[in-house]
């Protein structure tokens, strides 16, 4: 017995080293799906992307879907004269190998649903064989404009299950109706680690199987310095985990593209690279918009406001578009503090009732940079040391903005109204 004993002992202590993940808190996937994502199209109205991931050797990985019922799922499949426009439906995912570089192999499963119903609440699951997730639910925007919130996160980054989860936690629990997660970019601080990849999903939860996320692509998890001190493009484990729009300039595809929700432009920008290439493509989305708001997420201020940082070189190149076009709202992460500027102009403060563009910058996670002060005087809040999320109500003339600290207190607020004197754009 006594012999046993010690046997057993010397395996638990032995696959403390040898599993892989153990330590980190990251177990390698077998058949059940896991990190399961939801992310905005270029066509929210029409479809909704899923990305999940398992081990390798899954076959066959679908998502199967439905206008959402209450009934349960055998009663409803079981039941006879079934409506069949409400019939489950099948969808094959596109499957990608990821080597995590720790002697595991795991399978990236994605599937962009098309041809659904706008405004409409569908469930789904995704899996194989007879191993699927639970049902869940999400809904798809309307096709016009109407009102909606949604949910904005500057870089989560650090600590990410020990600190980020209660910010996710608490932004779902004020916007559980939110349309979506923004997040600014930095969604983990070294990309390479696929640990850290599973603490995001794990502080996202079940909220990323709910809500569909945007990401913006930070410089972390976006470059990777080798030991020569080369920075290399480093999508690696990036882009496998997320289906992002392809709609901007090529090479950028799911950085740096645009999504028309419900009456609001919401342009992503890719602040690493191919900046040239972007502002040429910004004049063309801004000069023919539909939509009555317009709103711009980068990870990188235009008017920084950590540390010593700063980045002029954004402004020359893409202020005079921002201007020319009235841009309203810029959300950016990457400082680790926060920054709200007054409506400016030019990088003059105008008054509210002129056009002009407020620049946001927020972080969510448990890092945080001293403040910048060479801004100051474009600021109307400024800040650091709190963990952060963000409420933005866009309804009609009127966009409102909160900011709330992770144990729920107000710590911003402002609102942009559109002069009545300039009519709705036609649609
Ligand atoms: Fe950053
Ligand atoms: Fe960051």
């Amino acid at each position: 017995m006594k012999r046993m004993f010690v046997f057993v002992s010397l395996i638990m202590t032995l696959s403390l080293f040898v599993l892989p993940g153990n330590l980190s808190g990251d177990v390698p996937p077998g058949a059940v799906p896991e990190r399961i994502v939801l992310n905005v199209t270029a066509n929210p109205a029409r479809e909704m992307a899923i990305t999940w991931r398992t081990g390798p050797g899954v076959k066959n990985s679908q998502v199967e879907y439905m206008i959402a019922t209450s009934m349960s799922y055998w009663k409803y499949k079981n039941r006879k004269n079934a409506d069949p426009y409400k019939d489950t439906k099948f969808q094959t995912a596109v499957n990608e190998t990821v080597n995590l570089g720790n002697g595991s192999i795991v399978l990236q499963h994605s599937v962009v649903l098309k041809n659904l119903k706008p405004d409409t609440l569908y469930q789904y699951r995704v899996g194989s064989g007879e191993t699927w997730s639970e049902w869940e639910h999400f809904r798809t925007a309307a096709a016009e404009e109407k009102p909606f919130k949604f949910i904005f996160l500057g870089d989560p980054q650090n600590e990410l299950k020990s600190m980020c989860s209660r910010v996710f936690r608490t932004a779902y629990a004020a916007a559980a109706d939110a349309a979506f997660v923004l997040i600014g970019g930095d969604l983990v601080t070294k990309p390479w680690q696929d640990f850290a990849w599973g603490e995001l999903f794990y502080a996202a939860g079940w909220i990323s199987r709910r809500v569909p996320f945007i990401l913006v692509a930070g410089n972390h998890g976006y470059y990777l310095k080798n030991k020569k001190g080369v920075t290399k493009r480093q999508h690696r484990f990036w882009r496998p985990h997320f289906t992002q729009p392809g709609n901007g300039p090529n090479g950028l595809e799911e950085t740096a593209f645009f999504i028309d929700y419900q009456g609001v432009r919401l342009i992503v920008l890719n602040g690493n690279e191919k900046l040239l290439e972007q502002q040429k493509w910004l004049v063309g989305l801004l000069a023919d918009n539909p939509n009555r708001w317009t709103i711009i997420a980068i990870h990188h201020p235009f008017y920084s406001t950590g540390s010593d940082r700063d980045n002029p070189a954004l402004r020359v190149l893409f202020q005079p578009t921002i201007d020319k076009y009235a841009v309203d709202l810029i959300l950016q992460g990457h400082d680790h503090t926060y920054g709200r500027t007054y409506k400016l102009r030019n990088g003059k403060i105008v008054p509210d009732s002129e056009k002009g563009t407020v620049y946001v910058v927020s972080v969510s996670g448990p890092k945080f940079y001293s403040i910048n002060e060479k801004h100051k005087h474009l600021m109307k809040k400024l800040g650091t040391g709190l963990q952060l999320y963000q409420v933005i109500w866009v309804d009609g003339d009127v966009l409102r903005y909160e900011s709330r600290t992770v144990t729920d207190e107000l710590y911003d607020s402002f609102e942009l109204r559109k002069p009545a004197a300039e009519p709705a754009p036609d649609k």
